[in-house]
């Protein structure tokens, strides 16, 4: 692959908007799959991993099919899935598969869940061990690892405490929940991002969240709906940086989620000293808004092991912006960086070290102190679509080019990225 070269731009000013939220866009299918009937939905991501999720359920029996703006799917009700002849392959999506497991876990038949390389390295006991616990027969491979192979079984409700802040497990145990005799109910530590719950209630199912439980009754069928899915949080905090950090910059991003589990980059922008407004907020059962950014100042900030799940995926992007804040930016408690689609501790390290950043992890503490100016460098993707995207927006600040090695991987969240870019840099 020939690397890309990344420019250093003045400024970006304009307007866009973005395609549907990546979490949303998964349930959504998901849901919609297992629901009685037709589900509608007007702005369905249309990335790698989402069509991973699809392809799952066409190799299940289902129709998806994407007219316009719209995608359908008829749906099959909570147990009409059929065996897939192949193990289903969910390619370089770690929720896919980890959602998908707690559906499979409800069917009458066996099946086998696979992926990439890069997705066969990252740990699934986190799933197995409460599905496991509710009955079914599932296994993963050595330290568990995928391919899981499942077998649905008639499950039993549980109450879990989960040991890790984690929404796919969170989602994975509600799916099963689903199926299961009695209520399941999961606790977590720190809330992360609800719209399986969301989402389920609004497909008509019993849900209930207290403080940090939620509890789902099994046996109850959905009905297929609606839905609109507004833009991903997650991308425009990529633009939103360049913005903030590019002085001159005004953007204005249109219909973003701000589902208040997500919205964690807004406050940590906003405690950093930036300039983020969020305007014509609409109160849909995923709220949505636009958001604008100016440029200006930012200072360093202490980030702490209780805001890490509400910024999970932003947290490359961080690591820019506090590369050129100023002051120190100490970061606690992210250790999940280390497994996600690469370790994005060590490649954000990597990278932002070669532009000349100041970082350093110290026992799983992060710490930045804000450098006057990057400089251009050759870096490097590790095949992961939030570290090329976040380096992107670096290279953006920098005094001179950079180049990346391969920026194929944005297709897994974001195959826009790079046009919506040269549409807002001046
Ligand atoms: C996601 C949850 C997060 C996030 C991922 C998408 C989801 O993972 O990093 O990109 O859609 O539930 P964890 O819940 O495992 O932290």
């Amino acid at each position: 692959m020939k690397p890309k070269k990344l420019l250093p731009a003045k400024m970006l000013s304009g307007e866009i908007t973005l395609p549907g939220d990546k979490s949303i866009s998964h349930r959504a299918i998901m849901l919609g799959a297992i629901a009685r009937g037709k589900t509608s939905v007007r702005g369905l991501l249309d990335c790698d991993d989402c069509r991973y999720t699809a392809r799952a359920f066409k190799d299940m029996g289902l129709r998806v099919a994407r007219k316009g703006g719209i995608t359908v799917i008829e749906g099959a009700g909570l147990r009409g899935l059929k065996r897939p002849r192949a193990p289903i392959n969910v390619g370089n999506s770690g929720t896919s598969m980890r959602l998908l497991a707690g559906i499979l876990a409800g069917q009458g038949f066996g099946a086998v869940l696979t992926g990439n390389e890069g997705l066969l390295r990252r740990p699934m006991k986190r799933i197995v061990d409460p599905l496991a616990m509710m009955g079914v027969n599932i296994a993963a491979g050595p330290d568990g690892l995928p391919p899981i192979k499942i077998n649905g079984a008639a499950m039993k409700a549980i109450s879990y405490k989960m040991p890790v802040s984690s929404a796919q497990v969170k989602s994975a145990i509600l799916f099963a929940g689903l199926y299961a005799s009695g209520t399941t109910t999961v606790n977590e530590k720190v809330k992360s991002r609800d719209h399986t719950e969301r989402m389920m209630k609004y497909f008509g199912a019993d849900v209930r969240t207290n403080g940090l439980a939620v509890s789902v009754s099994g046996g109850r069928e959905l009905a297929g709906r609606e839905i609109e899915i507004p833009g991903d949080i997650s991308s425009a905090s990529f633009f939103i940086a360049g913005a903030v950090l590019l002085a001159g910059s005004k953007i204005n991003i249109r219909k973003v989620s701000i589902n208040p589990t997500r919205v964690g980059i807004l406050n940590i922008l906003s405690a950093m000293g930036a300039r983020v407004k969020i305007v014509n907020k609409v109160d849909a059962f995923e709220p949505y808004a636009d958001i604008e950014v100016e440029s200006g100042p930012i200072n360093g900030v202490e980030i702490g092991q209780r805001d890490i799940p509400g910024i999970i995926d932003e947290l490359p992007v961080i690591f820019v912006l506090a590369s050129l804040a100023k002051g120190r930016t100490v970061i606690k408690g992210a250790e999940e960086l280390r497994v996600k689609e690469t370790d994005r501790i060590d490649s954000m390290m990597y990278n932002l070290g070669r532009m000349g950043a100041n970082i350093s992890v110290d026992r799983g503490t992060i710490v930045i102190d804000g450098v006057e100016r990057l400089r251009g460098a050759e870096l490097k993707s590790y095949g992961d679509h939030r570290t090329v995207m976040s380096m992107a927006i670096a290279a953006l600040t920098a005094s001179g080019a950079s180049s990346i090695d391969d920026v194929e991987c944005v297709s897994k969240s974001l195959p826009e990225f790079f046009e919506l870019l040269s549409k807002l840099r001046r």
